[in-house]
Formats: structure tokens, C-alpha cells, sequence
């Protein structure tokens, strides 16, 4: 693990450790610069935000969690939805007094919003030295450099189709090192009438399967004990090095990595949740029982004009398989209320699905037109007042159930990895299984330790309990207490 050290710096968990990492990668003149990252947007940003990190740490800056400190600052931007975007222009509004102050600071702007509009964000923001998409985050030490040795303003957006080099990652953990992500694949193919992430992620590319093996490998031998594997689509995950090895394929052959307690994935695509995948839950010890799986609307008519390919009726179909196989398997998802076209009925057949599937959480939005997109020709037939109002009536329902079914835990006993705690370490936060927060008091040390958990009170985001007398030891091998 690598600690960045030094005043107000922030620590970076980098797999193989600092030691092995002696060759620097050469860039020169950039020794000592301190760079701040600010990240917007999903799981895929961050792990992108960590990648910047640790290339700029590579070079040999350090990274700071204030701007004002910073020479070079980064913002990590998405588009996903016009509120998302607007909180990188406000952030890069602020950016502009440092520069102001400080015209040898770097700003470089990555992510989905550079992607998306490239040059003009040149032309737009005069602050703004770098724009990179996200095909190119690890070439981020060189586009500083560049630009510090005098260089042109310059936006690098191109995207990437047949290659995967950009997706390569030394294995990068929290910075506690017990929980990491993956990336398996990136980009999607899926054109949903609403969705900016086709035109600014790209196509469809899987990595191949022998480099996630390697990478996952390395970091279960460093400590991580949690991996998530990231993409746009997983299930649509197709190695390229070998022929027929699908998803499921993967999730079996990770499970077999030794010290590897955990396995989750985001996010899946209802439509391509198939039987195998669903026989993996259950069947393979370390992938949890959780799966995060977007329905968007529970009305056939909306989800055609979302162009989603599947009826609400073949997306129910699939949680009843599941639950079949996992009852007690947690399902979330993500909602849009407001889509052009959508009647109150049709908002009703969202409450009733919700009634029916009782997800354990919901992420739930009003609808974005978003450059591009099919959507965003559409007529817009529902006002932000009815947006707002339907969201609220969503959000309420969801509270309910969430809340009941958090009560409906209380008295289980359940395996919960110890994440961290108050510094005093009286308070602990850990995770069940099914992605629940759970809040317990207990003894110093107990980071990173799996232990067996009374559920107490089940609250609407979170659980209260208490460490039952029989823990786990964490070098135990994967084993579901429930059962
Ligand atoms: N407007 C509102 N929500 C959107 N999402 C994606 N695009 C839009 C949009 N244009 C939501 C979907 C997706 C989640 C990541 O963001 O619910 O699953
Ligand atoms: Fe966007 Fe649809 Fe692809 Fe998800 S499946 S990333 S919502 S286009």
C-alpha cells in the first residue's frame, strides 16, 4: 500500500505495493506537484478517478483533498443527467478564481462531459487546459506534463474500439485495502432512448479474462477480501482471449481465487439475465446475494419508447427465478419517472411493480433529455411539477417498503464485514451480505474482520445491531452463515 504522506495528502491503496513500484514512469518535471481529483458520477468514475491517481502518483505527485493546495487539479465529470453536468460547471466556475490566482495550475477536465463536448469545452472555459475522455484517463500524467512544458490547450477524446490497453489496471483498492473494483467491460450497445452513455463510453469491449484473473488475483493476495466488477452491462462481458467464456463464466472462475470472501457486480442488464447467471447465485460461495438490476419503468408502453427490450411481465418473470433460487437474495433498482409520453397510468403501473418486486432500495430520477439521445426529440408531455410530484409519490413508497423490510431482519443474525468505525472504534459500519449498512458498537481493531452480527432495528437505510458471541475469522474459507 502507498501512502502519498505529507500535510493534508490523501492516501492511495495501490496493488503490487509501493516497494514494486520503484521504476517510475519517467515523466519528468512532475515530481512533487500535488493534484487534487474531484469525481461525479458512478462506480466506473471513480475507479477512472483512481487510475488518474495513480498514474499522477506514479509520476511522482502526491495527492491533496483541497484544491487550494493543488497545482494540478482534476474534475472527473458525467453526463448522465443535466444535474450531474451542471455541478462539474459550477465546480470548474470555482476552478477559474484559482486560476486566476495561480495561472501554472493545470486543470484537466475527464469523464463524460469532456467526451461529450470536447473542444467547445476549450473554447467555452478558458480555464480549462486538458480535456480527456474517459478512453484516455491513464494518459493523464503525459497530458500535464504537455501542457507544463508550455504545450497548447488540447482536447484528447477519441475513443477507443478495438483495443481494451485503456481498461488495464494495476489493481487499485480502498484505501483501506480490503474492498476493490474491477473493471470487466466498458461501454454499451444497448442505444436506451434516454441514455447519453452509448455516444460518451462507447461500444461494448470486454477485457480479456486472463488480465481480470491476474488482476483480481493480485489483489486478494494484498488483503482485498471484496471485489465488485464494473461495466456499463456485465452480463454482456464476452472474453475476447477465449472463446464461449461468458459472465457467468467469470463469476465461477473469480470465485475460486483464494482469500476472496465477497464477489458483486454492477450493473446487469434485466434482458440479459440469463438462467446461468441466475444459477450462479447460490451456488458459488463468495457472490453475494444482491443483485442490481434497473427496471425504469414498470409500463410496457414506456419501456418500448425506452427502447429497454424487455415487458414488465419478462422482468418479474426473472426476479421470481431468482428469489426461487436466493430467497432472501436483495434486489435494487433504478426508476425514471417523467419520460416523455408517460400518462399517470402508466406511473401507476411503476407503484404497482414496486409493490410487487419490494425492492430492498430504489434510485429513482426524473427524466433528463440528454444530448444525442432519441429521447431528447421527443416531446417533453410532463411538467417539472408533475416530475417532482410523481417522484415524490415513488420515493414515499419506497421509504415504506424499504423500512418494513429492513424491520422484517430484525432478530436475523448476519455476516457483516467490518468496513470501519469511529476513530475511538466504539461505533462500527460494516455490510451484510445483501449490501445492507449495518451500525454496531464493539471494541477496537474489528476493521476488515468478518463477524456475525444480531439485527436489532431494522431503519430505512441502515440496521442497527449487535456482535453475536460466535464471530468470524476472516481467514476462514467463503461460507454463508444464513444457511
Ligand atoms: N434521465 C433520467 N435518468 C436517467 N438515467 C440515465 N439516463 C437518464 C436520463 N436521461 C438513470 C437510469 C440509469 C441510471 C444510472 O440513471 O435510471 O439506470
Ligand atoms: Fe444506458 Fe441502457 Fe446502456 Fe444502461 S443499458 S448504460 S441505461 S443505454
Amino acid at each position: 500500500m502507498q501512502t502519498a504522506g505529507g500535510p493534508g495528502t490523501i492516501e492511495v491503496a495501490v496493488c503490487p505495493p509501493r516497494k514494486e513500484r520503484s521504476t517510475e514512469t519517467g515523466v519528468d518535471g512532475m515530481k512533487g506537484l500535488r493534484f487534487y481529483i474531484e469525481t461525479f458520477g458512478c462506480q466506473m468514475n471513480e475507479q477512472d478517478s483512481l487510475r488518474a491517481g495513480y498514474q499522477l502518483a506514479r509520476a511522482g505527485c502526491l495527492q491533496v483533498d483541497s484544491p487550494a493546495e493543488a497545482d494540478i487539479l482534476v474534475v472527473n465529470t458525467c453526463s448522465i443527467r443535466r444535474k450531474a453536468e451542471e455541478k462539474a460547471y459550477s465546480l470548474l466556475g470555482r476552478f477559474r478564481n484559482l486560476k486566476g490566482r495561480r495561472p501554472d495550475i493545470v486543470v484537466a477536465v475527464g469523464g463524460c462531459v469532456a467526451q461529450q463536448e470536447g473542444e467547445s469545452l476549450l473554447e467555452r472555459l478558458p480555464q480549462v487546459d486538458v480535456v480527456f475522455g474517459p478512453h484516455h484517463v491513464s494518459e493523464i500524467d503525459r497530458f500535464v506534463e504537455r501542457r507544463r512544458a508550455g504545450g497548447e490547450r488540447f482536447a484528447v477524446v477519441s475513443q477507443k474500439t478495438d483495443s481494451v490497453d485503456d481498461l488495464e489496471c494495476p489493481g487499485i483498492s480502498d484505501p483501506k485495502g480490503l474492498k476493490a473494483f474491477v473493471t470487466i467491460m466498458e461501454g454499451c450497445d444497448n442505444f436506451c432512448s434516454y441514455c447519453v452513455v452509448p455516444f460518451v463510453r462507447g461500444r461494448e469491449r470486454s477485457r480479456p479474462y486472463h488480465s481480470l484473473l491476474e488482476e483480481a488475483r493480485r489483489l486478494t493476495e494484498q488483503g482485498v477480501r471484496e471485489v465488485t466488477l464494473l461495466g456499463q452491462n456485465v452480463n454482456a462481458y464476452c472474453a475476447p482471449d477465449r472463446q464461449g467464456f461468458r459472465f457467468p463464466d467469470l463469476l465461477a472462475a473469480l470465485s475460486a481465487l483464494p482469500g476472496l470472501r465477497r464477489l458483486r457486480f454492477t450493473t446487469s442488464h434485466p434482458k440479459d439475465l440469463s438462467r446461468a447467471l441466475i444459477e450462479c447465485f447460490g451456488s458459488l460461495g463468495p457472490l453475494c446475494e444482491h443483485i442490481h438490476l434497473p427496471l425504469q419503468s414498470g409500463s410496457d408502453r414506456v419501456l418500448a419508447a425506452m427502447n429497454r427490450g424487455y415487458t414488465r411481465t419478462a422482468y418479474l418473470e426473472k426476479i421470481s427465478a431468482l428469489r426461487e433460487r436466493v430467497p432472501d437474495v436483495a434486489v435494487t433498482s433504478d426508476m425514471i419517472v417523467g419520460f416523455p409520453g408517460e400518462e399517470i397510468e402508466d406511473f401507476e403501473g411503476t407503484l404497482e411493480a414496486m409493490r410487487i418486486v419490494r425492492f430492498d432500495s430504489l434510485y429513482s430520477f426524473k427524466f433528463s433529455p440528454r444530448p444525442s439521445t432519441r429521447a431528447a426529440s421527443l416531446e417533453e408531455t410532463v411538467s417539472e411539477v408533475e416530475k417532482l410530484r410523481r417522484l415524490h409519490e415513488l420515493q414515499d413508497l419506497q421509504k415504506r417498503i424499504s423500512l418494513e423490510k429492513n424491520r422484517a431482519l430484525e432478530g436475523k443474525f448476519l455476516e457483516v464485514f467490518v468496513e470501519g468505525g469511529s476513530r475511538d472504534g466504539e461505533q462500527w459500519m460494516g455490510r451484510t451480505r445483501t449490501n445492507k449498512i449495518v451500525n454496531f458498537t464493539g471494541p477496537a481493531g474489528l476493521e476488515g474482520r468478518f463477524l456475525q452480527v444480531a439485527i436489532r432495528e431494522g431503519c430505512q437505510n441502515s440496521l442497527r445491531g449487535a456482535i453475536a458471541e460466535r464471530s468470524v475469522n476472516p481467514e476462514e474459507s467463503p461460507t454463508r452463515l444464513s444457511e
